[in-house]
């Protein structure tokens, strides 16, 4: 059986001791709640990963990116196994801020999820399209693209190792969510591509997160849904109480 999953994705906010706060909040509302129905990961800057650790227990790690090298003459990079090494077990990659702005193309994702998984690290993998591509209609052959660029090199075994998050573009951070049903027919379509490459067992068991604009007042009616596992969570992670509305909705 898949598990459910909410991730919190704080992109470029919080200094170190904002975020140390914002976490060891986050793992006392875990930590007192009775029973949850979700994994509960932090994604954070890579300035924070080792002091939010050490806050952090049953609240699982997450980078926000990492190099597509493996080491050496990459000023400002930061390797899988440093992200690793810090005690992260997670690493967020293909997130549409990182491919638009920072012209991260499905070869250099690929490179990256290779050398996330070599070094241990489970990676959540995100996917999604913009307005334009749904206006045209192409929305399900931008999402099979991206999948099957970065990701379809796996084995089956690796494959385990890979959280989904499909995030239209045209839905962060802009408060437009995506309709319950509109996010259900992607990730129906996408555990469907999943099957078809790798078995309904596979399909079955992968996680797949919605993301953008989920917040307390629609996580449930999202979460409801048969092939929406949980989400990844942008602005509304970044108040504990606001990310534990989205938590507590399963
Ligand atoms: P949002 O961001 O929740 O602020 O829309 C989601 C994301 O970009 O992961």
């Amino acid at each position: 059986m898949r598990k459910n999953i909410v991730a919190g994705n704080w992109k470029m906010n919080t200094t170190v001791p904002e975020g140390v706060a914002l976490a060891h909040a986050v793992e006392a509302a875990v930590f007192a709640a009775p029973e949850l129905k979700c994994e509960v990961i932090v994604g954070v800057p890579f300035t924070h990963l080792t002091a939010v650790k050490n806050v952090i227990s049953k609240v699982k790690l997450a980078a926000e990116n990492c190099a597509d090298h493996k080491s050496g003459a990459y000023t400002g990079e930061v390797s899988a196994a440093m992200v690793a090494s810090t005690g992260a077990e997670y690493v967020i990659l293909g997130h549409s801020e990182r491919r638009g702005y920072y012209n991260e193309t499905i070869e250099m994702l690929k490179e990256k999820v290779d050398l996330a998984l070599s070094n241990g690290l489970k990676v959540i993998f995100c996917c999604g399209e913009s307005l334009d591509e749904r206006k045209a209609g192409t929305h399900f052959d931008v999402i099979k693209n991206e999948i099957e660029g970065s990701l379809f090199h796996l084995n089956a075994e690796e494959f385990a190792k890979i959280v989904i998050a499909y995030e239209p573009i045209w839905a962060i951070g802009t408060g437009e969510t995506a309709t319950a049903e509109q996010a259900q027919e992607i990730h129906a379509f996408i555990r469907g591509l999943l099957a078809g490459k790798y078995g309904t067992q596979v399909a079955d068991d992968t996680t797949i997160l919605y993301g953008g604009s989920c917040k307390p007042s629609n996580a449930a009616e999202l979460f409801a849904k048969p092939d929406i596992d949980g989400g990844l969570i942008g602005g509304a992670s970044l108040k504990a109480e606001d990310f534990m509305g989205i938590v507590t909705a399963f």
